[in-house]
């Protein structure tokens, strides 16, 4: 199938490198010059596990090209998918300028019969909306239809994510366009979900609410635990074995960050308000995890004179680990907090001190200072504090004993949990954690 993708990031480049895979000939479109010079070179734009080597593998077969040519592209492709962003408003709803760009586009180029799918997460209503856009600003006398197909891939495992997708959810109410998105998956051998645009648009902000709801739940009986004198890990593993449960998203810590819990559970909080009902329990989640995020922060504060002048140690950018992803990340609210109470910050991830450079680049800086370090090590060096704020293997990787070895005073506040506080207290850490005695 000849298929063009818009939108070169995690969803974008994820899926067209893996309907490549899948023997598809796919070219991928960006409005970014650069990700498309860097793309044809072999080199992923964004650090995803296994991506770069099968980009450069089905580059060289001939299987994916790159381009900013969005007419040639979409001239004549069989299927376009959407996969463009849809970052959030400051009213909480989402932004939809990208889509209509795209929209506008592929109006004003498609030349043959084409499908229109969109991948981006959009609010309920816009599948609609795209395909009388399209309709509205067509050039050419040609049949054009759009369905939906939400992505459900994480980062961090995205590549796996999609070609072992749970699931796959079609949302249609056109035969034709159902057995085209059929034929693309076909090769995955992947369980199809089959319903409505709308549920298709309502299925992808329910599933992320309700892990978003998952996360902040435990993070609220973590921070019963603290009260009680329980350890929200033995809850968590008790809670677990039961099915109904399961296992997954029962981690505690300093909440979910990232470019889709944030802004998906603010978005359908918007589209339910605006249909004049509350949803109470994802605005619980939204609530709890605005909250938690800097309650490590506070912790420090009541247990410190001041900040100011203090070397603190920064472990872990990237709002989880395997992303180079910053977007929302809890970090960024900490830093925030800790510069303006005059801390020095040594900050150290193993692959998102590049991208926070850039966005610290731009930011005038009043109080405290930062420095980036190429190793843990050298963050923690002589440190007065350390924040563990991701738990990347490198950061797990350190033994209780070194932060006593290398660091001035052993204080460690740890939002990911990593290290037992038993161990940690034997290797003569003063150690916080979150739900943990
Ligand atoms: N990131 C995830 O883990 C994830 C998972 C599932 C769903 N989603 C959803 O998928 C969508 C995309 O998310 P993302 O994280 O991949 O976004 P992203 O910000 O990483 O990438 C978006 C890309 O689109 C490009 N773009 C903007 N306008 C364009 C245009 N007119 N033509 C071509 N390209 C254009 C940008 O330059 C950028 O490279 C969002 O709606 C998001 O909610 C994301």
């Amino acid at each position: 199938m000849r298929i063009a993708v818009a939108g070169t990031g995690y969803v974008g480049l994820v899926s067209g490198v893996c309907f490549a895979e899948m023997g598809h000939e796919v070219i991928c479109v960006d409005t970014d010059q650069e990700k498309i010079r860097t793309m044809k070179k072999g080199i992923s734009p964004i650090y995803e596990d296994g991506l770069e080597e099968m980009m450069r593998r089905n580059y060289m077969e001939g299987r994916i090209d790159y381009t900013t040519d969005y007419a040639a592209a979409y001239r004549n492709a069989q299927v376009i998918f959407i996969g463009v962003g849809t970052p959030e408003r400051p009213d909480g709803s989402a932004d939809l300028s990208y889509v209509t760009q795209v929209a506008r586009q592929i109006a004003e180029s498609v030349e043959s019969d084409c499908l229109v799918v969109i991948k981006s997460t959009v609010p309920v209503g816009t599948n609609d909306k795209v395909e009388q856009y399209i309709k509205d600003f067509l050039k050419n006398d040609v049949h054009i239809e759009v369905a939906s197909n939400p992505e459900f891939l994480s980062q961090g495992t995205a590549v796996r994510d999609t070609l072992k997708a749970r699931r796959i959810v079609i949302g249609t109410n056109s035969k034709g366009a159902e057995k085209l998105l059929r034929e693309i998956y076909e090769p995955f051998h992947l369980p199809i979900v089959s319903v409505t645009r709308r549920s298709a648009e309502i299925i992808k902000y329910a599933a992320n609410d309700f892990l978003a709801l998952k996360i902040s739940y435990m993070n609220e009986i973590a921070n019963l635990c603290e009260l009680v004198g329980a350890n929200v890990q033995d809850v968590a593993e008790g809670m677990g074995y039961d099915t109904r449960i399961g296992k997954d998203f029962l981690k505690a810590g300093i909440g979910y960050g990232g470019s889709c819990f944030p802004k998906d559970t603010k978005a359908l909080d918007f589209l339910a308000r605006q249909k004049g009902y509350m949803l109470k329990t994802v605005r619980a989640a939204i609530e709890v995890n605005e909250t938690q995020s800097v309650r490590l922060f506070e912790k420090a504060q009541n247990r410190l004179l001041s900040f100011r002048g203090l070397k603190t140690a920064i472990l872990g950018l990237t709002f989880k680990p395997g992303t180079d992803d910053l977007r929302a990340a809890p970090s960024l609210k900490n830093i925030e907090l800790l510069l303006n109470a005059g801390a020095d910050l040594y900050v150290y991830d193993p692959v998102g001190c590049k991208g926070f450079k850039q966005k610290y680049s731009q930011k005038k800086i009043e109080k405290g200072s930062i420095t980036y370090c190429d190793d843990a090590e050298f963050a923690l060096r002589d440190a007065n504090i350390c924040f563990i704020f991701t738990e990347w293997k490198e950061i797990k990787e350190i033994m209780p004993e070194q932060y006593g070895i290398w660091m001035k005073n052993a204080l460690v506040y740890d939002g990911r949990n990593i290290y037992s506080p038993e161990d940690m207290r034997k290797a003569g850490v003063e150690y916080y954690s979150i739900g943990r005695p």
